[in-house]
């Protein structure tokens, strides 16, 4: 009999190994970042990155199943992808059975450095697939202020506005969103270095956004750890796995620190 993966831990492993390992419906909500095939090494804030494990790409077919198997029904899944990836991203996900709700297109904190760059635009969005299996609704958060003050009707007879938004943009761009990468200052000053890392305040809204305290958040490709910090900086629990031994190593590191800082002095930001 095989044994149910432990809670807030990051495998050292095949993502695909960890899904033979858990159980149907078992996670609440899916935020994860595949490698896509291509190879992400650049020189970028003069710290090389070894390429990324499964650059040529992961079963994704496989992957969108598993993924729709392991999460419990009404719930959300966001997929990290990219504009040329994203169809088949798109067919393998319907096929595999979630409801695809929204392209969301979110600001980098910086412009990637990559491609022709002369002849391309420069890539200033991450774009996530948003899912669901079943129906969910989103949760009410204080994450984003109306500008109406709360109480004022917009015509007669019309509902009072609340002091928070209860509905979101699918682009987030601009000063009032958290963006969807860190800098090279972030990474230099952090010490934390990964060619195709997230931040963890912005995986933590849509965490807050579509989950619930204490329910348990997956993510197959953990890299840097960012999704593992964003559920403990939201009060949710995680679950992942890195197959590369150095992030892997680097992800459960900056996750035991997240936590002895927040026991130590309460929710903290990175
Ligand atoms: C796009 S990155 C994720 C970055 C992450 N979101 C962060 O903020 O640091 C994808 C990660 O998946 C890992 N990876 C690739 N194939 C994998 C597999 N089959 N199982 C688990 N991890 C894998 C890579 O080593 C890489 O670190």
């Amino acid at each position: 009999m095989t044994m149910e993966p432990e809670r807030n831990r990051i495998y050292r492993m095949d993502c695909m190994e960890l899904f033979s390992q858990i159980p149907d419906g078992y996670v609440s909500m899916i935020l994860t970042d595949p490698p896509y095939g291509i190879r992400y090494q650049n020189n970028f804030a003069r710290c090389p990155h070894p390429p990324i494990a499964g650059d040529s790409g992961i079963d994704y077919e496989q992957f969108a199943r598993e993924s729709y198997r392991i999460l419990r029904n009404d719930s959300h899944a966001y997929f990290f992808t990219r504009f040329d990836c994203y169809p088949y991203h798109y067919n393998c996900l319907k096929e595999a059975g979630f409801s695809i709700k929204n392209c969301l297109v979110v600001e980098k904190g910086t412009v990637g450095g990559i491609g022709d760059l002369q002849g391309s635009y420069a890539n200033n969005a991450e774009w996530l697939i948003f899912c669901q299996k079943g129906r969910r609704t989103f949760n009410h958060t204080p994450l984003l202020q109306n500008r109406k003050k709360e109480g004022t009707r917009p015509r007669p007879g019309a509902n009072p506005s609340k002091r928070y938004k209860t509905r979101f943009n699918a682009c987030w761009f601009g000063t009032e969103y958290p963006k969807a990468t860190y800098n090279s200052v972030w990474q230099k000053k952090h010490r934390i270095y990964h060619p195709t890392i997230k931040n963890a305040e912005f995986l933590s809204w849509l965490i807050q956004i579509s989950s619930q305290p204490g329910e348990l958040i997956f993510d197959g490709f953990m890299g840097s750890g960012s999704t593992a910090v964003a559920a403990m900086m939201a009060g949710r629990d995680y679950l992942g796995a890195e197959i590369d031994p150095a992030y892997c190593d680097m992800a459960v590191k900056r996750a035991s620190e997240f936590r002895k800082e927040a026991l130590i002095s309460g929710p903290v930001t990175e």
